[in-house]
């Protein structure tokens, strides 16, 4: 079974249990605050159930077979919080419950415009009474701490029905966490502190016990029947039911309407949190079911208008890039100064960490679309800050460390050549950092968080490198984006980055010239930041005219592809570290990566020959790479081969590609059919902060267009065969570029432009086993 195609919504007919896990991530409501996964109100059956606070974990010792210095002591793992979507359902004296009796039809769709997850299901109870349950959830993106369930019950008969709405914390879930000290963590992870319920409210209140955060759920319910019925409440540590008993006659309906509120708090009392998510609950009520449906409505219009990408040609295709971009704002939408992790928050997958999935993927989409959700993102790294300086202090380096995982911002990766050493992620933040004052001149956060991240950021490299006086300026022994290679020497990826670093840091400190003496940067350190990043070693092999990945990287030996099989995918489980690390075997771009983000250094010859080299080496057992591939393949001129790598990114969860979907949404993915879509097709570049494209359609469209926004101006850019078409939507006129030629675009005049013919590029194949899946 799989989703139903609509341009605008994903939706599921059927009850398909084995599938259950994988849909209740795709049906997943977030606003970045809180996260509840798609599973059915009954509670059962269900696949992984889960609701997620962003920011709410809890702590456990991380497992060492041998210590060694410096290594984070501390594990921290998103913890499935009280949950608030339970409602349950008596027809008769029977649960309702699809795994008996007969379900006659079951529909359930997200719908990307509402922002609600609906339900219809009519039901035949195993004695022959039947039911019509329709339900609509939402996730409130305009009031934070508010999530809310329209409940609705249409019976074919005169029946008694009982309906028991719970706030249920310590849900017991199976855990599949292969450490036991995880699995401890998250036994029963929750403390109750405080239990209350009154008319038709209740409010529950928990501790973790290591990290000692404090959360409060609440419910609320409004219900409305013409029938009489009878409501009762009551609430024990770790359990709170509504109950509503009516006898409804044939033709009647029961509607009922669940609000919750959530919070969480480091520091506030449980009675401030009770407040917190009572308040929370008034105003839901205030605005009612119907006004909330119309925020949702309006946030999402507003959403849309600036980022939709329109495809014509291929349904699925834009039913998927819709699917990706809703979830990417869910993601990030009201995290406030919290992460975006790995998973969004759609699951448990990576133990809810975030990493630089965020800012080199994650970002660039809300950076163009919402910059307010990149903008908060970026101050949750800031308030970071002191552990990152803290954690480079530790490593005895200067500047600030980013973390490689993380919840709270202090390292949790207990493999260090793939976490520590990976410290390309501090110049990630940087890059996400400039990229974001750029694109909306946003002066506030630049002197508030921007301009400290890119100094603190710059001064790490100056520790980490040396200048050598043959090679340049060297940074040795880290780990790049390609985890099938790890403490390398000279890292391309790493040192571009690094370089790109340097110099916004300088570009700061020049825009914030009282800033940089607070931050104590003299003109010292401001000519030894210039002359380490006009000196950055950039590893060429000149025999085979491609760059190394990394110092010696083209000197490896080849990975046997052609006797690897199948099964021995993602090699990482099934061949050792050792032997991935000393042969030429690429888990995901890493050169190509840096071929996108610093295209501008490089020559287009170098790209169509570095392409080739690293296509034919890279087995993409990361999910991050396809998207990365299809920018660089589009520019090239394989737009067959980009458009299959969009389809990758586009239906890695939709079509579980890594079978691992039931964890979470792999949001870096998600995110990279957008920019397969924009920077690939788009060809969209902002080196140096200036926006430019260079548009192609791909032979398997007839044209698409996308929305983006640039400081005060939304645009759409519409792409056919022959033209491409500029159009400023709201604000002030668009400076860009169209294949290097500069255009202004004024409000309401449209500017069309021919597209240049497709460079003939080297033909370019894939390992043995390898090529781009697309749908299934
Ligand atoms: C990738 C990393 C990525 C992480 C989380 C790993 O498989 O290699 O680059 O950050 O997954 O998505």
């Amino acid at each position: 079974m799989s989703y139903l195609t609509d341009p605008w919504k994903l939706a599921w007919r059927g009850l398909d249990v084995d599938s259950l896990d994988r849909t209740e991530s795709s049906f997943a409501l977030s606003n970045g605050h809180i996260g509840l996964r798609g599973t059915l109100e009954e509670g059962e059956p269900r696949g992984l159930p889960g609701t997620y606070l962003n920011g709410f974990y809890e702590e456990h010792q991380l497992p060492y077979g041998e210590g060694g210095y410096g290594y984070p002591e501390a594990g921290q793992t998103v913890v499935n919080v009280t949950d608030g979507k339970i409602i349950r359902l008596l027809v008769e004296d029977e649960p309702l419950d699809m795994r008996y009796g007969r379900a006659l039809s079951h529909e359930r769709v997200l719908d990307f415009r509402s922002g609600t997850l609906r339900r219809e299901t009519e039901w035949e109870s195993p004695t022959g009474r039947r039911v019509t349950v329709r339900t609509e959830r939402l996730v409130s993106f305009t009031q934070r701490a508010v999530a809310a369930i329209h409940y609705e019950i249409e019976p074919a008969d005169d029946i008694q029905l009982v309906v028991q709405s719970d706030l249920l914390a310590n849900e017991p879930i199976e855990q599949r966490s292969g450490d036991p000290r995880v699995a401890a963590a998250l036994d029963n992870p929750l403390v109750a502190d405080f239990a209350v319920a009154d008319g038709s409210r209740a409010v529950l209140a928990h501790h973790t016990r290591k990290s000692g955060l404090r959360m409060a759920a609440a419910m609320d319910h409004t219900v409305d029947t013409k029938d009489n019925l009878r409501t009762n409440i009551h609430a024990e540590e770790d359990l709170a039911r509504f109950t509503v008993a009516v006898d409804v006659p044939r033709g009647g309906r029961l509607r009922l309407t669940k609000y919750l509120g959530y919070g969480w708090s480091a520091n506030r009392s449980v009675p401030a949190l009770r407040a917190q998510v009572e308040a929370a609950l008034d105003g839901a009520l205030q605005t009612g079911w119907e006004g909330l449906l119309a925020e949702q409505r309006a946030f999402l219009d507003r959403f849309w208008a600036a980022a939709d990408v329109e495809v014509d040609g291929d349904e699925r295709v834009q039913q998927a890039i819709r699917f990706a971009l809703f979830h990417v704002l869910q993601a990030g939408a009201r995290g406030e100064t919290r992460a975006i992790a790995g998973k969004g928050l759609t699951g448990p997958g990576y133990d809810g960490h975030a990493f630089w999935d965020s800012e080199i993927f994650v970002l660039p989409l809300l950076t163009y679309t919402v910059p307010e959700a990149a903008r908060d993102a970026l101050r949750w790294r800031h308030s970071t800050l002191d552990k990152a300086r803290e954690r480079a202090r530790q490593l005895g380096q200067r500047g600030a460390a980013f973390p490689w995982r993380s919840i709270n911002g202090a390292e949790c990766s207990a493999y260090w050549p793939a976490g520590t050493a990976a410290f390309h992620v501090s110049g990630d933040v940087a890059y996400a950092t400039a990229q974001y004052v750029a694109a909306t001149g946003d002066e506030e956060f630049d002197r508030e968080c921007g301009t400290e991240i890119l100094v603190e950021t710059a001064r790490l490299w100056m520790a980490l490198g040396h200048h050598d006086p043959h090679d340049g300026f060297r940074i040795d022994g880290v780990t790049g984006p390609d985890e099938y290679s790890a403490v390398v020497d000279n890292n391309v990826y790493t040192n571009l980055i690094a370089q790109k670093n340097l110099r916004e840091a300088a570009a700061a400190c020049g825009r914030q010239p009282d800033l940089a003496r607070r931050l104590e940067v003299t003109g010292e350190e401001l000519s030894e930041w210039a002359k380490a990043a006009d000196r950055m070693a950039i590893p060429y092999d000149r025999k085979l005219e491609v760059h190394e990945q990394a110092e010696g990287f083209t000197a490896h030996a080849e990975w046997d592809f052609a006797n690897t099989p199948e099964s021995g995918y993602p090699l990482l489980l099934n061949y050792p570290y050792f032997d991935l690390y000393r042969k030429q075997v690429i888990k995901q771009a890493d050169l190509v990566l840096a071929m996108h983000l610093r295209g501008d250094a490089f020559s287009p010859e170098e790209k169509a020959r570095n392409f080739a080299y690293y296509e034919a080496r890279t087995v993409r057992d990361s999910s991050l790479s396809a998207g990365t591939q299809a920018v660089l393949a589009a520019e090239i001129g394989h737009l067959d081969l980009a458009y299959s790598y969009l389809l990758e990114a586009a239906f890695t969860d939709l079509d579980d590609l890594h079978s691992n979907s039931r964890n979470g949404l792999h949001m870096a993915s998600l995110a990279g059919a957008w920019t397969a879509m924009v920077a690939g097709f788009g060809g969209m570049r902002d080196h140096d902060g200036r926006l430019s494209f260079a548009p192609r359609t791909p032979p398997a469209l007839n044209r698409f267009s996308f929305r983006m926004r640039l400081r005060e101006t939304c645009f759409c850019v519409t792409v056919d065969r022959e033209s491409a078409t500029y159009r400023v939507v709201a604000g002030p006129p668009l400076h860009t570029s169209h294949h290097g030629e500069a255009i202004v675009v004024e409000p309401g005049a449209e500017v069309t432009l021919p597209i240049p013919p497709a460079p003939e590029p080297p033909k370019v194949s894939q390992p043995e086993g390898r090529e781009p899946r697309g749908r299934g």
